[in-house]
């Protein structure tokens, strides 16, 4: 059963009812407490769900850190007065649309899109974060409250496709480590007494976990290689063996559906193969380059998974919102 949580005038939060309701609300009344002082403060007061504006610098360098382009489609969660798609589509030429609770703000973003001379770019709809479909995204914004965050990330992993980029403003996904943070300055920032803004970036990687296997043909003789991969989030880690031979990956890399690695099966000082290939479902097709005395060589190479095992990621708990004692 799914509770919503609204706590007093603090931003919708929807969770399963296993969670202790009393936490939650001590716990989004006082991360809430900064936005909606601010927000009154300054007279930007919308209702029951706060609302806080990203300042535009902070709305700049965010879809710089993106690299937003124009063959992007942006979806900002809960998307306020529209800035941060209406500069996406303004600024690179971007299509996208903003999803918020608030009519108000829903009607203002389309006004402001329309006054920027890019409503045919970006939309915005009345419609609940957590019944939006995410799937059109090549780019997701967010700033909402941490909690928010980590009951969106299941849905991020389960609707977003592998390189999809995902940047918040002042929050993190909890155990998903970001690829990219930064502290910035915001003068222009509502809420806070030191007027900086944090900001998180992360690339959605593709599932790369389980049983690969490929055959290449070195000097004329097949060899039968497997790797076997682990996966929690973006990291990963895991054997190659061949010919009866087992060694740990080196320089392990995932970014989107980009898998990377080093092995040395013929010990240090032996051939150095580096594997670089795009994973596509249960296939992966790039180049395998080998670095032997010096000389090197580079061929195509093909893998295909054999058994598919869940990144550990998927298999995390769901977010306690216990505050720490
Ligand atoms: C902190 S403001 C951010 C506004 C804008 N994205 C920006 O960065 O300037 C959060 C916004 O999320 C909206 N919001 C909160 N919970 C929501 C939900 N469950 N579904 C849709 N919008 C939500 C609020 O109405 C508010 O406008």
């Amino acid at each position: 059963m799914n509770v919503r949580v609204n706590g007093a005038r603090g931003c919708a939060l929807s969770r399963d009812a296993s969670v202790r309701p009393r936490s939650i609300a001590a716990r989004i009344a006082s991360l809430a407490a900064a936005l909606l002082m601010a927000a009154s403060a300054t007279g930007q007061d919308y209702g029951d769900t706060p609302y806080v504006q990203t300042p535009q610098n902070v709305v700049d360098r965010m879809l710089e850190v993106a690299k937003v382009g124009s063959k992007d489609y942006v979806i900002d969660l809960g998307s306020g007065d529209g800035r941060m798609v209406i500069t996406a589509a303004k600024r690179y030429g971007a299509r996208g649309f903003g999803v918020d609770l608030d009519r108000r703000l829903v009607t203002l973003s389309n006004q402001n899109a329309a006054k920027a001379g890019v409503a045919d770019k970006a939309q915005f709809f009345e419609r609940d974060i957590y019944e939006t479909d995410l799937s059109p995204a090549s780019v997701v914004t967010i700033y909402l409250l941490p909690e928010v965050n980590l009951m969106m990330r299941p849905r991020l992993f389960a609707m977003l496709k592998p390189g999809t980029r995902v940047v918040s403003h002042d929050y993190n996904m909890g155990e998903w480590p970001p690829d990219l943070t930064f502290t910035m300055d915001a003068p222009n920032k509502p809420v806070g007494r030191d007027k900086t803004s944090k900001v998180f970036y992360w690339v959605v990687p593709a599932k790369a976990a389980g049983r690969w296997r490929w055959r290449s043909a070195e000097g004329g003789a097949q060899r039968d290689f497997e790797l076997l991969l682990n996966q929690n989030f973006q990291k990963v880690e895991g054997t190659l063996a061949a010919d009866g031979k087992s060694v740990a990956i080196e320089d392990a890399k995932l970014v989107g559906d980009t898998l990377t690695f080093v092995a040395k099966l013929d010990g240090p000082n032996g051939a150095r193969q580096e594997f670089s290939g795009r994973i596509v479902n249960h296939g992966i097709d790039g180049t395998v380059r080998t670095v032997r005395a010096g000389a090197t060589q580079q061929g195509a190479w093909s893998a295909a998974r054999t058994e598919v095992w869940e990144p550990r990621h998927y298999t995390l708990p769901p977010p306690t919102l216990v505050p720490p004692q």
